[in-house]
């Protein structure tokens, strides 16, 4: 793209003030940046016109039934041995999402990269590492494992992993692909500019890793190689289980297109999403697009109907995945605070939410399974999210459990 197609597209798009300091840039600078105006993915626009109203109100929307830790205690064996069957032949393969930015812990560099020991380095990748090998001495054989990352933190994720040496796996067994971007704007829908020379893009969520996986060529290798279950799981959980043997084939044995580990909340408006039924069918609501009243709504049972909140560890069929894939996403307006260059060419952090971000979630994939197990963890043994640096779901918090669980920090 020339500066003449540039400048009529963004003049027709409203959005001329990515080339305000044009310029002022190097001639590689501004090849990079007509460069990045030509392939700014615009299904934004239709998002920030039109939001869909993804509130909970209004919905047909009703709790739903899962497999609870006793019924999972009484068929343990037959679970474990289905699994660690399904694992041995190669049916199973673990998808890490680690394209996040990780702003609320506030660090710089990949979330995973992160060192929660105390007396010893203990990094996040690691930890959850030490408990996928746990699974492989068990089974005998390796999880093919695929590490989705964004172009923010790709170079320095797979550099970690080389110095880390795969951290016990096999070199051959890592894959690494690169999630897509979608641009960042602020309250009237203008994208910022995160230099002079960059519009403002920032991973687009979560939610697409399955079109980034099979853009990078992965799907077919998955196939090819006999995969037919995808585990995903989020970096964030230090106590994460991957392709844990009992949950692996519980699902199998029951017949779902996927499961879902899930815990029972420990209060009503805790902020997980939380696994209901949508119309009849297996859904995720958001901790904010839950009403009041759904939140505390009573099972027959005295316990919370909405109970199971989920903690970003799915087991999914990969022919569902395939035959869902084109299906369109919503896409979440979500509030952040984006970095910028401002109309004075000052590099601007703001400390209070001043724009919009655009993602897809993993949690809206759910919908197009048709059947999901929850299949219930015990919280303490499997959900130690780092979200913060202090407090709730925090690196303190997270260290509390890992000891509680025998890990020496
Ligand atoms: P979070 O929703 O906690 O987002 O991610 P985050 O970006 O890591 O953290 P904040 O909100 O900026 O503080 C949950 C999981 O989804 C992954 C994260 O890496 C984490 O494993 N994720 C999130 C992606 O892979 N891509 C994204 O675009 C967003």
């Amino acid at each position: 793209m020339n500066y003449q197609e540039a400048k009529a597209l963004l003049e027709k798009k409203g959005q001329t003030q990515l080339l305000r300091y044009y310029g002022e840039l190097t001639e590689s600078e501004q090849a990079s940046l007509l460069h990045v105006i030509g392939s700014l993915d615009w299904s934004f626009e239709e998002a920030f016109k039109n939001p869909e109203d993804l509130s909970g109100a209004g919905r047909d929307i009703r709790p739903i039934d899962g497999m609870k830790r006793p019924a999972i205690e009484a068929k343990k064996a037959v679970f474990k041995a289905a699994g660690v069957e399904a694992i041995k032949a190669g049916k199973v393969a673990a998808v890490l999402l680690a394209g996040g930015q990780g702003t609320r812990l506030g660090v710089d560099g990949p979330k995973g990269a992160y060192d929660i020991g105390v007396t010893r380095p203990l990094y996040i990748f690691e930890q959850q590492m030490n408990n996928l090998l746990e699974v492989v001495n068990e089974c005998g054989a390796y999880v093919p494992l695929y590490i989705m990352t964004s172009e923010k933190n790709h170079a320095e994720t797979t550099a970690f992993w080389k110095e880390h040496n795969y951290f016990g796996y096999p070199e051959t067994e890592v894959k690494f692909f690169v999630q897509d971007m979608a641009p960042a704007v602020d309250f009237e829908g203008k994208i910022f500019l995160e230099t002079k020379e960059r519009p403002a893009l920032s991973p687009n969520g979560n939610g697409g890793w399955f079109t980034s996986l099979k853009r990078a060529g992965l799907v077919d290798e998955l196939k090819a190689r006999g995969v037919e279950w995808i585990n995903i799981y989020a970096v964030d959980n230090v106590l994460q289980r991957i392709a844990d043997p009992v949950f692996v084939g519980a699902t199998l044995l029951s017949g779902v297109n996927c499961g879902a580990k899930v815990v029972t909340k420990n209060n009503p408006k805790e902020r997980v999403g939380v696994l209901c039924l949508e119309n009849g069918k297996p859904a995720i609501i958001e901790y904010y697009e839950l009403t009041d009243e759904m939140a505390n709504e009573q099972a027959a049972d005295g316990s919370l109907a909405y109970i199971y909140g989920v903690i970003l560890n799915y087991l999914f069929r990969l022919e569902q995945l395939e035959r869902t894939a084109a299906a369109r996403m919503p896409v979440h307006i979500v509030k952040k605070k984006i970095e910028h260059v401002n109309e004075a060419g000052e590099t601007v952090r703001p400390e209070t939410e001043n724009g919009y971000k655009f993602e897809l979630l993993a949690v809206d994939l759910i919908k197009f399974m048709d059947s999901v197990l929850p299949f219930e963890v015990e919280r303490e043994r499997e959900f130690a999210p780092i979200k913060n640096k202090t407090g709730v779901d925090s690196v303190e918090s997270a260290r509390a459990l890992l000891e509680k669980n025998g890990v020496k920090l």
